[in-house]
């Protein structure tokens, strides 16, 4: 393994530029092989800053030509930048560039690249320096002029941000087009795209009157499957104006779909781009999960125009300050979309399993990192589920200490303050704050900050003790955060917990606590900022149920020490939905736990069989609901729970949980089944996608009930519905029930599938996804993956084609991938190193499943860590995973002793 590869960069080093640039004027003469590049920049001095040379990064292009007020210029390349060291003494002067780039060998897809026949932009985090030289860093804020030149019959389409200002014909086939954006932007945001598309258009007005043309550009054939998206970004543009007053400040908004992208959707200035999977949706095609997708990823992207663009971040450090931010905003956004109280609650414990799945092992593992990170070797490995959901609940927590007006507020003074600028997150929470003097967060900013400074998932623990004489419920409540890499040592963090006390009956006890005149509504949130802090609450008549860390007030893990009992009467009525859920989810937990570790039968005993039945069979609760309640935690959260993990042991008993409901409640799945039939026309509402989706549940456990008893109505029942489904959700949902429960009508179905669809991408995707998701049996499962790696439509190229076969093993299926014979980690291995070849920030990606290997039980422990060395010792691994597998490898014994300590 090479050493002492990995240069970090840090916060603490953060200097202001010693350049700007004010104004670029860029011009493109588009070819797949070679472009060419050719840029003006106005270029200010820094008056603040030392005299010294201009560098400027570059990275992998072909330097052609450096003017300086129009004369030639001496220049050097030092360290993948371009370094002038002697430009103009003027305060101001102009440089001119030119440079071509290769798009067509751009395997990368960062920088400007082909994706089937047409060119496309990701500059986000720092590919702008693989189109053109120049100060590539988020606080140097320019005024872009871009002319695109291409074949007008290939490319009969040219965008870039801003608005069109010229376009004609050119000789020889081709055309031009100008584009101006009067926003200063940094790089990060300059977006072109130039192919053969088609567009949906709508014009909107927004409040002010103006009128705004809104247009979602994809390749021909796919315009019917745009009407979602365009209705979600219609939708976007109402909410923030009525939410946040925020109107959409351009005339022209544009969404371009392509098929070749490493992330979800990129919020390019006026010309966001997005990876197919989050525009195109039909019923045909797409599942209610995808609809959803597409209605929470352009509001991300969209709203970004205002938390992101207008203010931006200083520098990558901040990268929260957009992202914690914006997902917060597209969170509210689905939450008022999805309509009534419980919606909502859907909506928050689906946030909530995503950041428990995610964030909570990221933070417990080798990359925890800071919301706001102290350090990197590549950004790029720092678009992490930290920065954005923990994020995002960092902001919610601001959001419930200042309440609801006074966020808004908060907001309207950031944009005060800050609007145009390239600002920290310290200067986002002092916004806040400051619109809300006096308020639970101002009191205690700082401390609250250290959200944003350390790194790890405190624990609360929780005690009560009810004195009968006095009538009072004493409430102890006590935080520790342990070690993470680089921060032995944590300060308490500032905690709001929502609350409630519940008495046995079910109903909500007013809360008055000591010193307090009168009970005040029957909900409060506490605020633990110290170790350990107690709460009286006075004139309780008998001793009541906690409930605790309302709608998940905090991203903390709870120790509440309820029993059994209690959690009973918490899912039988705690006015918090999210709560309800949680009580379920614990009970199901600890069961699950106890069973893996040897220490309890891999069987639900008889109250809780029955308690989950009394929710599948609710009159009033919703079917979402029902389904989530319904869910064992997965076994990926199981294992997170464990101090060493044995995935073949955790699968074997969940799966012994899930047959045991699928036999014990066989006629209630039936009944489900049959109830919850939809029969209007489809619409991704969530009030019928729950219905989809406990019916698809049902249909699952009636499935697997037959794989055991050997009764063949139901798998034949799900084959039927496959073929006569009339949308997506119904149609995988039926698929994966055959698929799923290996039944022998599985073949048939996923052949008959594959010729349904083989001409759409995206459905593909489910296909190979849905096969590498399927609970293993015998080794099938992952043989059946390998095979499929060699199947003619499979691509390693296509980054959401590989992360249908690859994450889904990898991520999804743990019984699968975690193989005896540590043939899962060898596959492992050389896919990261087949895919780093060509696309190191997707290599890295899946180069993460490995984070927890630690935890492992043996054999799978030793067998990972040699799978993880063997990629380390690649020579010419690229930097994206070498920082990710060193960080894997590291001994950083104290903090791996401490963690196993704490976990004990
Ligand atoms: N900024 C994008 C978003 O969150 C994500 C992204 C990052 C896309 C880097 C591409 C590259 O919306
Ligand atoms: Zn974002």
């Amino acid at each position: 393994m090479r050493e002492g590869t990995v240069t970090l960069v840090r916060r603490e080093d953060y200097v202001a530029p010693a350049y700007r640039i004010r104004s670029v004027e860029l011009c493109f003469d588009l070819e797949p092989a070679k472009t060419l590049v050719s840029s003006k920049l106005a270029i200010e001095r820094n008056p603040q800053a030392a005299p010294q040379p201009l560098r400027l990064h570059g990275e992998g292009l072909t330097l052609l030509r450096v003017l300086a007020n129009g004369e030639s210029v001496s220049f050097r390349h030092e360290d993948g930048q371009l370094v002038i060291d002697h430009p103009p003494a003027d305060d101001s002067f102009t440089l001119e560039i030119r440079n071509s780039c290769c798009p067509e060998k751009n395997t990368e897809l960062s920088g400007l690249y082909t994706s089937g026949s047409g060119f496309f932009t990701q500059c986000e985090a720092e590919g702008f320096r693989r189109i053109t030289y120049f100060l590539d860093r988020p606080d140097v804020m320019a005024v872009y002029t871009v002319t695109l030149r291409a074949d007008k019959a290939k490319y009969p389409v040219l965008l870039s941000n801003g608005n069109l200002v010229e376009q004609g014909e050119l000789p020889g086939g081709r055309h031009f087009a100008k584009w101006h954006d009067p926003f200063p932007k940094p790089s990060y945001l300059f977006a072109l795209v130039a192919a053969d598309l088609v567009a949906r258009e709508q014009k909107i007005r927004t409040r002010s009157g103006k009128e705004h043309l809104l247009q979602v550009f994809v390749r021909r054939g796919d315009l019917d499957k745009t009407e979602h998206a365009m209705n979600s970004l219609v939708a976007s543009v109402v909410w923030d104006e009525a939410r946040f007053k925020l109107p959409l400040d351009l005339e022209r908004f544009m969404i371009v779909a392509v098929e070749d992208f490493n992330m979800g959707a990129m919020e390019n200035k006026g010309l966001n781009i997005f990876n197919t999977k989050f525009v195109l949706a039909s019923p045909a095609t797409a599942t209610d999960v995808d609809f959803f997708g597409v209605e929470s990823v352009v509001a991300h992207e969209y709203f970004h125009n205002w938390t992101g663009n207008r203010i931006t971040c200083r520098d990558w450090f901040q990268l929260s300050l957009k992202e914690g931010l914006t997902v917060y905003r597209d969170q509210e956004f689905s939450m008022d979309m999805s309509g009534g109280a419980s919606a909502r609650a859907v909506r928050r414990i689906e946030d909530v399993r995503q950041l428990r799945a995610a964030q909570f092992p990221e933070d417990a593992g080798p990359m925890a990192h800071p919301v706001r990170p102290d350090s990197y070797a590549e950004i790029n490995n720092f678009y992490t589920a930290t920065v954005y959901d923990k994020g995002a609940e960092v902001v919610r927590m601001m959001a419930t200490l200042v309440g609801h007006e006074g966020f808004a507020s908060g907001m309207s003074l950031y944009f005060e303050r800050h609007d145009g600028q390239a600002v920290t997150c310290d200067d986002f929470a002092q916004a806040i704050a400051d619109a809300n003097p006096g308020s639970a967060l101002s009191v205690r900013l700082d401390a609250f900050k250290r959200w944003y400074a350390q790194a790890g998932t405190p624990t609360v623990t929780a005690r009560g003790t009810y004195d009968a004489e006095s009538r009072r419920y004493t409430l102890t409540l006590e935080q520790f955060c342990g070690p993470s890499p680089g921060q032995p040592f944590k300060f308490p963090f500032v905690i709001p917990v929502a609350m409630g006390l519940v008495a046995q009956d079910g109903s909500s006890l007013p809360l008055q606590l000591a010193g307090e005149e009168a009970p005040g509504g029957t909900s409060r949130v506490l605020v633990l900022e110290h170790p350990q802090q107690q709460w009286v609450f006075e004139n309780v008549d008998a001793a009541p149920v906690p409930s605790l860390l309302r709608g998940f007030s905090a991203p903390v893990n709870l120790d509440d020490g309820l029993s059994d009992a209690e959690r009973m009467v918490l899912l039988a009525h705690d006015s918090d939905a999210f709560n309800r859920w949680e009580s379920a989810q614990k009970l199901a937990l600890s069961r699950l736990c106890a069973a893996a570790q040897g220490l309890g039968p891999a069987a639900l005993d008889a109250p809780l069989v029955e308690a989950l039945r009394t929710v599948l069979r609710h009159p009033a609760l919703d079917a979402s609901f029902k389904e989530l309640v319904l869910q064992l935690p997965s076994e990926g959260y199981v294992a997170e729970q464990l101090p060493v993990v044995d995935p073949q042991r955790v699968h074997e008993v969940r799966e012994a949980m899930r047959a045991q409901l699928a036999e014990q409640l066989h006629a209630d799945w039936i009944e489900a089944f049959e109830r919850n039939a939809t029969s209007e026309a489809y619409a991704p509402t969530v009030a019928q996608a729950g219905k989809r989706a406990l019916v698809n549940m049902a249909l699952s456990m009636l499935c697997l009930q037959s794989q055991r008893s050997g009764d063949p109505v139901w798998p034949g029942r799900a084959y039927q519905r496959f073929k006569d489904a009339t949308n997506m959700t119904e149609r995988l949902g039926a698929l994966s029930a055959l698929v799923e429960s290996h039944a022998g009508l599985a073949e048939p179905a996923l052949s008959r599938f594959h010729e349904l669809f083989k001409d759409d991408a995206l459905v593909l995707d489910k296909w190979f996804a849905l096969q590498a998701r399927a609970p293993e049996l015998d080794g099938r499962v992952f043989a059946r993956v390998k095979a499929l790696l060699k199947h003619p439509d499979f691509s390693l190229r296509n980054p959401n084609r590989a992360r249908s076969l690859l994450f889904s093993l990898t991520m999804f299926n743990p019984a699968a991938f975690h193989r005896a014979d540590a043939a899962g980690y060898v596959f492992w291995a050389d896919r990261v190193m087949d895919i780093d070849a060509m696309n190191p920030q997707l290599a890295a990606r899946l180069a993460r499943v490995m984070d927890r290997w630690r935890k492992l039980a043996e054999p799978y422990r030793g067998a990972a860590r040699e799978a993880i060395a063997r990629v380390a010792a690649k020579p010419d691994l690229s930097g994206d995973v070498r920082e990710i597998v060193t960080r894997a490898l590291a001994e950083d014994e104290a903090n791996a002793n401490a963690q196993a300590a704490a976990a004990q």
